[in-house]
């Protein structure tokens, strides 16, 4: 597997973010502000997220991070979960054709032992499907917290045998859940809130965060475009002065 995140990385040219994550939130408010049951919001919202996709691979970024289920989420009333886990099915199985089209590698990480047998296969033949696309990284967090996966990677380096000495922020990475992707270069948050929320917690250390007041099943390709220009326009000076960033 390789390993690449230990180590800030610039975007791509100064232009296009190589990783881009979102928090796709506001299905819930997007749809109650149109008297509609939040599962619609939801519905929408996989709407969103196929012209988010479609939006990235035209725009040249490389590596798409969406937060779907957080280990939180299992809080929620039973059917709203029930329907997320519905909606993830179809997504796995209606979707798994045109990742092939759009040469789309699609990776599910997260604790996925606690979801049903059957979709912990359908994610695994999903991912096995696309393994060797070379286009678009698309990550689905499902079951994920930012917490749990430095756990996660602090217990495989204790098992693996490492000395308490010789452990490094370049081993831990290696073996957060996402060792394979860059750390993301920009966090986008819709929904109003400016807030984690759990996420890629060690991974966001240098990425630039923007929130938006845009619900989830409202954001587009225009959204996004906005959000990438503000990206571009700010310096990313990873703790050096403006002067040095300026000399390099
Ligand atoms: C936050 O909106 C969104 C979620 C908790 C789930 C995100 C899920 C999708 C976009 C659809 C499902 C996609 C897959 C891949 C399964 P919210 O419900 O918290 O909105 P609110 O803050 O307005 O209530």
């Amino acid at each position: 597997m390789s390993k690449n995140n230990s180590a800030p990385v610039n975007a791509k040219n100064n232009g296009v973010p190589r990783h881009i994550a979102i928090i796709m939130d506001g299905n819930g408010r997007w749809a109650t502000k149109r008297f509609m049951p939040r599962f619609a919001g939801h519905a929408k919202g996989v709407k969103t997220i196929n012209k988010v996709v479609n939006a990235c691979i035209d725009r040249g970024v490389e590596y798409l991070t969406l937060f779907a289920f957080s280990s939180e989420n299992w809080r929620r009333p039973p059917d709203e979960v029930s329907l997320l886990m519905q909606l993830f099915r179809k997504v796995l199985i209606g979707e798994i054709k045109q990742m092939g089209e759009r040469n789309i590698r699609l990776k599910v990480v997260g604790d996925l032992s606690k979801f049903d047998k059957d979709l912990q296969t359908m994610v695994h033949n999903a991912e096995s499907e696309t393994a060797a696309n070379t286009g678009l990284t698309l990550t689905i967090c499902a079951n994920y917290g930012g917490r749990w996966d430095i756990v996660n990677a602090c217990n495989k380096l204790v098992a693996s045998g490492v000395k308490q000495e010789d452990i490094t922020e370049e081993q831990l990475s290696a073996n957060l859940a996402m060792a394979y992707a860059p750390d993301p270069d920009m966090l986008i948050r819709t929904g109003g809130e400016a807030r984690v929320s759990n996420f890629l917690l060690w991974q966001l250390a240098y990425s630039e965060y923007y929130f938006t007041d845009t619900f989830w099943p409202d954001f587009d390709g225009k959204a996004l475009d906005e959000a990438i220009e503000s990206f571009q326009k700010r310096e990313r000076r990873f703790g050096k002065t403006s002067e040095q960033i300026r000399a390099q």
